[in-house]
C-alpha cells in the first residue's frame, strides 16, 4: 500500500486526477465471526467491567475540584500534556453519555443525580456563551477550569461544539418533559439560553471554515457539516415542541442547506468521504480521518444522510482501517490476544498523524483508544442498521469494505436478504469486527480500566494523556452499540442505575 499512497501523493503533487481501480482488498488482518463472550463480560454493566469502571472514570472528571459547576476536564493532566481545560466538544460528548443514562435510569437517586449534573452543564454553556473575552463567537472551543474563556493563541473557532452542544442539551431535554418535568424550566434553562443560541450559530454559520475537531487546521469540515445538520433538524423539531415556530423555520432551512452541501465529501478516485473539503493541509495527502467515522457516530440523524451503513462511508472505514497497516508497527505481529481471540487493526487519527500525544515526531503518531472505540461502534451499528432494513444491497462501492472485512460470507454486487447466508455472514463479520476492535482496547488498556489517549504505535503501551475523559465516553457509547446489537435492552438501564 505505501507505494500507492506515495504514487498518489506524487500524482496529487501534479494535480493530475486519479482513476484508480481498487479492484482488490489485502489478506484480511483476522475473520473474526459473531459476539464474543470475552467482550460481553468486558463491557457488562457491573461496577467490575471496563464499562462500569469507564462510567466511573469519566464522573471523576466531571465537576472536578475547584472547576465552575457543569464542566468537565479533558483530562486530569496538569502537564505534558496540559489538558486541564474545559473543551466545549469534549464536555458536550461527555454529557452526551450523561443524557443517554439520564434516559435510561429507573433509580429516582440516580436520574436526579444526572439531571442536576445536565442542568449544570446548561448553565455551564450559558456562562461561556455570555464570557466577555469570546474572539470568535461561539465557535470558541476552549474554557478555563473556572469557565472563563481561554485566550491563548489556539485553533478558532471551532464551530463543532455549538452543534454537539445543543443536541446533547435537546436530547436531555427531551427525557426530561418525557419523564413529566416541566417545559417551562427547559424553556428558561435549556431553551432560550444555551441552545437557541448555539442553534441559530449553526444556522448561520454551518457554511464558514472552521477549525477540526484535532484543532489543527481551519477549512470545511465533513465532520462539522454533519453535527451541524443533526443538530438543526433535532432543533426544527424542538424549536415547534417549544412554540417557537420562526426559530424552527430557520433551523429546518438551514438544515436543507446543510444536506444539500454534503456530496461534495465524496471523492469516487479515492473511495473515500474526505474529511475536509479544500485544498492538501498539514501533509493530509490521503484525505482520510476517523474524523469522517465520528461525525457519523455524533451526527447521523436515522433519516438515511450518511447512515452507519452507508455504502460511501463503509468505504471510507475500509480505506481508513488499512491506511493504518503501513503507519503502525504493531499491525504487523499483534493479530491476536493471548487466548488466541483476534485483535482488532490499530486505529488512530489519520495515517499521517505526527501528534505523540506530548509532541510531534517524523512517524509519531499513534493508535487511538476513542478512534478504535468509534470503528467498533461503526461496525456495531452498521449490522443493526442493516438489521432494521432487512436486507444488505453490496454495490461497487461498498464491495471491497465486504471483501475484505467479511470474506466468509462470499458476497459481490447483489441484494441479500435477511434469510440469506450472505446476510447472515455480513452481520456475523460486522459483530466479530466490532468485538476485536474493543478487544484492541482490553489488550492496550490498563488495570483498573484506565485508558489514556493512545496507545503507542511500537510497543503498544498506554501514552498521551492520562485518564482522557473522550476515550472513556467512546466506549461507553460503543458498549451502548453493542447491547443495541446483541437485544440487551436492559444494558444502557443497568450501567445507569450502577452505584446508585
Ligand atoms: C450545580 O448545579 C446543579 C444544578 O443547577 C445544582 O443542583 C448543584 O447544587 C450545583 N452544585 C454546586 C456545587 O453549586
Ligand atoms: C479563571 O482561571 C484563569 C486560568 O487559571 C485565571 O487566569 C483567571 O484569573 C480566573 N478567573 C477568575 C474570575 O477566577
Ligand atoms: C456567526 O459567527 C459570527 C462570527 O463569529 C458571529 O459574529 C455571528 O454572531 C454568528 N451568528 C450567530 C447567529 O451567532
Ligand atoms: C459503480 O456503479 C455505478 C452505479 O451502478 C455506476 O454508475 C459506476 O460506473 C460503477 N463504477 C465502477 C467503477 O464500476
Ligand atoms: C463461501 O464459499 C466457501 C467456499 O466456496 C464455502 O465453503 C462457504 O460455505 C461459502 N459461504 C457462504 C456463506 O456461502
Amino acid at each position: 500500500m505505501a507505494w500507492r499512497r506515495q504514487f498518489q501523493q506524487f500524482l496529487l503533487s501534479l494535480n493530475v486526477v486519479l482513476h484508480v481501480s481498487y479492484a482488490q482488498a489485502p489478506t484480511p488482518y483476522a475473520t473474526p465471526t459473531g459476539l464474543a463472550s470475552d467482550i460481553t463480560s468486558y463491557l457488562e454493566a457491573s461496577s467490575s467491567s471496563e464499562a462500569g469502571l469507564a462510567k466511573t472514570l469519566m464522573f471523576a472528571n466531571i465537576d472536578v475540584d475547584n472547576s465552575a459547576n457543569g464542566t468537565v476536564i479533558a483530562a486530569q493532566s496538569y502537564s505534558n500534556p496540559n489538558y486541564a481545560y474545559n473543551w466545549v466538544r469534549d464536555a458536550s460528548l461527555t454529557m452526551d453519555v450523561v443524557q443517554s443514562l439520564y434516559a435510561a435510569a429507573t433509580s429516582d437517586a440516580a436520574r436526579d443525580n444526572y439531571a442536576n449534573i445536565l442542568f449544570a452543564y446548561a448553565g455551564a454553556r450559558t456562562a461561556e456563551q455570555n464570557d466577555p473575552d469570546l474572539q470568535t463567537g461561539l465557535g470558541e472551543p476552549k474554557f478555563n477550569l473556572n469557565n472563563t474563556v481561554f485566550t491563548g493563541p489556539w485553533g478558532r473557532p471551532q464551530n463543532d461544539g455549538p452543534a454537539t452542544s445543543a443536541t446533547t442539551l435537546m436530547q436531555f431535554a427531551t427525557a426530561y418533559m418525557n419523564n413529566g418535568g416541566s417545559q417551562d424550566t427547559v424553556n428558561d434553562q435549556i431553551y432560550q439560553a444555551p441552545v437557541k443560541a448555539d442553534l441559530l450559530f449553526v444556522a448561520s454559520n454551518w457554511s464558514s471554515p472552521s477549525f477540526d475537531i484535532w484543532e489543527e487546521e481551519s477549512s470545511n469540515h465533513f465532520y462539522n457539516r454533519l453535527v451541524s445538520h443533526r443538530a438543526l433538524v433535532l432543533g426544527a423539531a424542538f424549536a415547534t415542541k417549544m412554540g417557537d415556530d420562526s426559530t424552527s423555520s430557520t433551523l429546518s432551512s438551514a438544515a436543507s442547506d446543510v444536506a444539500n452541501s454534503l456530496s461534495v465529501f465524496w471523492d469516487a478516485d479515492l473511495g473515500i468521504i474526505k474529511y475536509e473539503d479544500g485544498p492538501v493541509l498539514n501533509n493530509k495527502n490521503s484525505y482520510q480521518d476517523i474524523a469522517v467515522i465520528l461525525g457519523v457516530i455524533h451526527g447521523y440523524n436515522d433519516d438515511g444522510v450518511f447512515s452507519y451503513s452507508n455504502d460511501q462511508v463503509l468505504s471510507t472505514a475500509y480505506h481508513l482501517a488499512i491506511s493504518f497497516l503501513d503507519a503502525y508497527p504493531i499491525a504487523a505481529n499483534q493479530h491476536t490476544d493471548s487466548s488466541g481471540a483476534s485483535l482488532g487493526i490499530p486505529i488512530g487519527r489519520y495515517p499521517e498523524d505526527i501528534y505523540t500525544g506530548t509532541g510531534t515526531a517524523e512517524n509519531g503518531g499513534n493508535p487511538w483508544f476513542l478512534c478504535t472505540a468509534a470503528m467498533a461502534e461503526l461496525f456495531y451499528r452498521a449490522a443493526s442498521d442493516l438489521q432494521s432494513a432487512g436486507q444488505l444491497t453490496v454495490s461497487n462501492t461498498s464491495l471491497l469494505f465486504w471483501t475484505y472485512f467479511s470474506p466468509g460470507a462470499n458476497l459481490s454486487e447483489d441484494t441479500y436478504s435477511s434469510d440469506s447466508d450472505g446476510f447472515k455472514g455480513a452481520i456475523a463479520a460486522l459483530q466479530g469486527w466490532g468485538d476485536a476492535f474493543i478487544r484492541l482496547i482490553q489488550y492496550h488498556g490498563g488495570d483498573g480500566g484506565h485508558l489514556s489517549e493512545e496507545y503507542d504505535r511500537n510497543s503498544g503501551v498506554m501514552v498521551g494523556a492520562a485518564d482522557l475523559t473522550w476515550s472513556y465516553a467512546s466506549v461507553i457509547t460503543a458498549a451502548f452499540a453493542r447491547a443495541e446489537q446483541s437485544g440487551d435492552d436492559s444494558y444502557v438501564q443497568d450501567l445507569a442505575n450502577l452505584g446508585f
